[in-house]
This record gives structure tokens, C-alpha cells and sequence, in this order.
């Protein structure tokens, strides 16, 4: 044989162990739907289901925040930044329509309701707070309590007020005394009332989209920044979460973050590259982030790119439960460009949601596994489809119930499901295309009605 042929060999011998060994610790789950029986979903009494919203997504008149500028603003293509460029305006009216909205949660007859305080109509200008904007949300609160529903904060969910933004939001790591002050606040206020608390909503999802990719405003793209940025929230996590425990009610509230899993598997499971792509994502989307609660370590390792590394011991010690979003998975696909170095594939066997995702319910079993890692409760903070046709809605529930049932069966401590969302809303970039509602909004005349794929959700939660 001669030399060059071994040393062709061995380079195959070796690329082929390593695609096998990539595929036993990264297996594809896939389940037999057809075998499945889905009539039966049973959840523990004590199981708390919800539903949940934001505030610039639903209650209207958001104008004084990082999202308000944004929305009238256009790239320098001159395409508007928001689809069809539609702005968040008065959205559901909830701010005026939350009683009847609260009506609605005892229909479908779940018991917790997770919404977060708009920060820049409590605090419109630096260290001015609005008494008559806090009684509203005293109301809101009580208004939940009255209807036997556990009301669920969070804190900070993608918006902010524009003076915090003009000092740099969260990119400096200064301004975390001026977020801190705003949750000591609404916690002195409200903990009376309110025992569960969520700090920040998707992290990953807010500095990626808003310091890489630049969907989401400021609209950097910017690699570096945007690692900053992550370990930034991270770290104003931790500190809020113990300043929190420290006021009177801490002990007797529960305090955690929301993060979202997004699962990347390889498109060509014998492709190296299609394998190094999805471990990168999986690495800046997941990892960084368990293994921040895990271990207290904060490292990015992506040589030639960002290497970066922290720690901090008080974030093993910062969750009284993990709050957990799923929607997507993607198949990653190796992409020979320098700018774009992969593209996002669907499989043709799996239903497309309304968004660039398709349904794949054995995703958020894995995701739920990941997380149980962290070792804390979990509880289903957002999970939900885009479904304007309602054709898929009731595939979906069922699929994903199922799936967090089984998790839950073999040892996962999930306490509770949170469906996104209640009704229609702004979504984002996306604008009001995008329908995740277990009720239908008109947007003209304000009427919500309870959508048919939505009756599943209601039965399941009613079997307790
Ligand atoms: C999540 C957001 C939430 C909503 C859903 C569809 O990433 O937290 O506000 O937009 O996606």
C-alpha cells in the first residue's frame, strides 16, 4: 500500500469514528406518532397551568421604550424593521381589557398567569416613578387573585425604558444598579400579593437577536458585543435574584429566570461541518447558559472567534426554579460563505409552523432533559404555536403535552406549563402575523374568541 493511500485511510478511519461517536451522544429523537396514543394526557392534581403574555406584546400605548423607535425605524436598505411595517400601537388593549381578558383564564379554567411590568410607564423618566401606573398593576394583580389565578411578574421581558437605553442598556455593566433599583421596587410593592417572580426573559434570545443578528433593536451585529451582553444579563440575574431573597417576602417567593432551548441538529448527520455548525449554536444558545447555573462558569470557546471566560459561585445559588421556553429546532446546514457560514433546513416529513419552525414535540422532551441538569424545578414558562389557520394548533398541544408528560414520568420536576399565549398579540419583528392566541384577536373591534384547535388545551387542563 502505498503512503499516500494510508494516510487516506486513516483520515477516513478517523472521520468516520468521530461522525459515529458525534451520533451516540447526539442522537435525533424520533418518536412513531402514528403508535402514540394522545387521548390520554393526564397531569398530577396539583399541576399548575397558565398562560402568558408581555407587556408590549398585549397592553397598548408602549411608547417610551427601546421597542417605540424601533418600530417606526427602517434598515439601510430602507426596509422597515417590522413586517409590513406594522407597529405595536394599541395591541390587545389589555391595559384597559385585562378584567374581562382574566375572565377568559377561568374559562379555560387554568390557575397562574405569567405577565411582566411594562418598566417604562412605572419608570418614564430615571428614578420618576409612576404611582398611578403601580396602582394599575395593583389592580391587575388583585384582579387575579379575585379570580383565584396566581399572578406570575416578570421583570424584564425584551423592553425597557428609552433613558435606560440611551445609557446603553445592557451593554454596560454599570447600569445594572439602575435595573436592580426597578425590581427592589416592584418587589417591595407587589411581593405581598405575588410569590413567583421571573427575572429576565430569554437573555439569549434578546442579545443575540439584538447585538448579532440585529433583528431585534439596538440593531448591532456586532459577535463580541453580543457574548458582553449575554454575560451582562447573566450576572444582573444573579444580583437581582439575591437582592430579591434579602427584601422581606423573599424567602416565602420563588425567583428564577426564563430561558428559551433552541435544539440544533445536524441536516446531514455524516457531514462534519453540518456537525461543527450545530455545536457552535448549541454551545451560544444552551450551553453557555446551563452550565452558568450548573457550575458558575460562564465560557464561550469558540476559537478564532470569541473566547471568553468567567465566574461567578453565586449563580449556582440563583434559581428557586428554571423557567423554561421552547418552540424550535432546526437542522443546520454547512454554508461555504464567509458571512453566513450555515443555513437553517426542514425536513419535508415534519408540519411546518407559521414561523420558521417545524413541530417536532420530541425537541422539547430533550429540552426538558437538558435543563434537568440544573437540578431545580422547571416550570413550562412559554410554549405555543404560531397557527393564524388553527389547522395545526390541537396536533401541537397534544404532541407537546404528551411529551412533557413522559418527561415528567421519567423523573423530570416540571411544576408547571405556561401556554404562549392567551391571546393574539404583537409578535416582535414578526408584527400581528404571527398568531400564537388560544383566542383570536380582531385587532379592529377587539373581540377574542376561543379558537377550536384551543378546546384540547382547555380539556387537558380540565382533566385534573
Ligand atoms: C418568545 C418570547 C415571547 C413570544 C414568543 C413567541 O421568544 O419570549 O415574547 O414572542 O417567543
Amino acid at each position: 500500500m502505498s503512503m499516500t493511500l494510508i494516510i487516506i485511510v486513516f483520515i477516513l478511519v478517523i472521520y468516520a469514528g468521530a461522525i459515529f461517536l458525534l451520533n451516540l451522544n447526539y442522537p435525533l429523537l424520533k418518536w412513531d406518532w402514528e403508535a402514540i396514543d394522545l387521548k390520554k394526557i393526564i397531569f398530577p392534581k396539583n399541576f399548575t397551568w397558565g398562560t402568558a403574555t408581555a407587556a408590549h406584546q398585549v397592553e397598548g400605548g408602549c411608547d417610551n421604550n427601546n421597542w417605540s423607535d424601533w418600530e417606526n425605524s427602517f434598515d439601510k436598505s430602507g426596509k422597515p424593521r417590522i413586517r409590513e411595517n406594522q407597529t405595536s400601537g394599541d395591541a390587545c388593549c389589555h391595559w384597559d381589557l385585562y378584567p374581562e381578558d382574566f375572565d377568559r383564564l377561568n374559562e379555560l379554567g387554568v390557575n397562574a398567569y405569567r405577565f411582566s411590568l411594562e418598566w417604562s410607564k412605572i419608570e418614564p423618566e430615571e428614578n420618576v416613578f409612576d404611582r398611578n401606573v403601580m396602582d394599575h398593576y395593583s389592580g391587575v394583580i388583585q384582579s387575579l387573585i379575585d379570580r383565584n389565578i396566581t399572578p406570575v411578574i416578570t421583570l424584564h421581558h425584551f423592553t425597557h425604558p428609552i433613558w435606560f437605553d440611551k445609557k446603553g442598556g445592557f451593554e454596560n455593566s454599570e447600569n445594572r444598579s439602575y435595573f436592580v433599583r426597578f425590581c427592589t421596587k416592584m418587589f417591595n410593592e407587589y411581593s405581598d400579593k405575588v410569590k413567583m417572580w421571573c427575572t429576565i426573559n430569554e437573555p439569549g434570545v434578546f442579545a443575540v437577536m439584538g447585538y448579532f443578528t440585529g433583528i431585534f433593536p439596538p440593531g448591532k451585529q456586532d459577535p463580541k458585543l453580543t457574548a458582553h451582553v449575554i454575560k451582562n444579563l447573566l450576572e444582573t440575574h444573579v444580583q437581582v435574584y439575591h437582592t430579591l431573597k434579602n427584601l422581606p417576602n423573599g424567602q416565602d417567593s420563588q425567583i428564577g429566570i426564563v430561558k428559551n432551548i433552541n435544539q440544533f441538529d445536524p441536516w446531514r448527520r455524516w457531514h462534519l461541518l453540518d456537525w461543527v455548525v450545530s455545536r457552535i449554536n448549541d454551545h451560544i444558545f444552551n450551553t453557555i447558559f446551563i452550565d452558568f447555573f450548573e457550575k458558575g462558569q460562564f465560557k464561550i470557546n469558540i476559537p478564532g472567534f470569541i473566547q471568553t471566560s468567567h465566574s461567578n459561585s453565586k449563580a449556582v445559588d440563583s434559581l428557586d426554579f428554571f423557567g423554561l421556553n421552547y418552540y424550535s429546532h432546526s437542522y443546520m446546514k454547512f454554508k461555504p460563505s464567509l458571512n453566513e457560514f450555515f443555513e437553517h433546513q426542514f425536513p419535508a416529513d415534519e408540519i411546518k409552523t407559521d414561523m420558521e419552525y417545524t413541530i417536532y414535540a420530541e425537541g422539547f422532551y430533550r429540552a426538558i432533559q437538558s435543563v434537568s441538569k440544573i437540578n431545580k424545578p422547571i416550570y413550562i414558562t412559554e410554549n405555543g404555536i404560531a397557527d393564524k389557520t388553527d389547522d395545526r394548533r390541537k396536533i401541537y398541544i397534544e404532541r407537546y403535552l404528551f411529551a412533557l408528560r413522559k418527561a415528567m414520568e421519567n423523573g423530570a420536576d416540571v411544576k408547571g406549563y405556561f401556554y404562549w399565549s392567551l391571546m393574539d398579540n404583537f409578535e416582535w419583528a414578526e408584527g400581528y402575523d404571527m398568531c400564537f392566541g388560544l383566542y383570536e384577536v380582531d385587532f379592529k373591534t377587539q373581540k377574542r374568541t376561543l379558537r377550536k384547535g384551543a378546546e384540547r388545551f382547555k380539556e387537558i387542563v380540565n382533566q385534573r
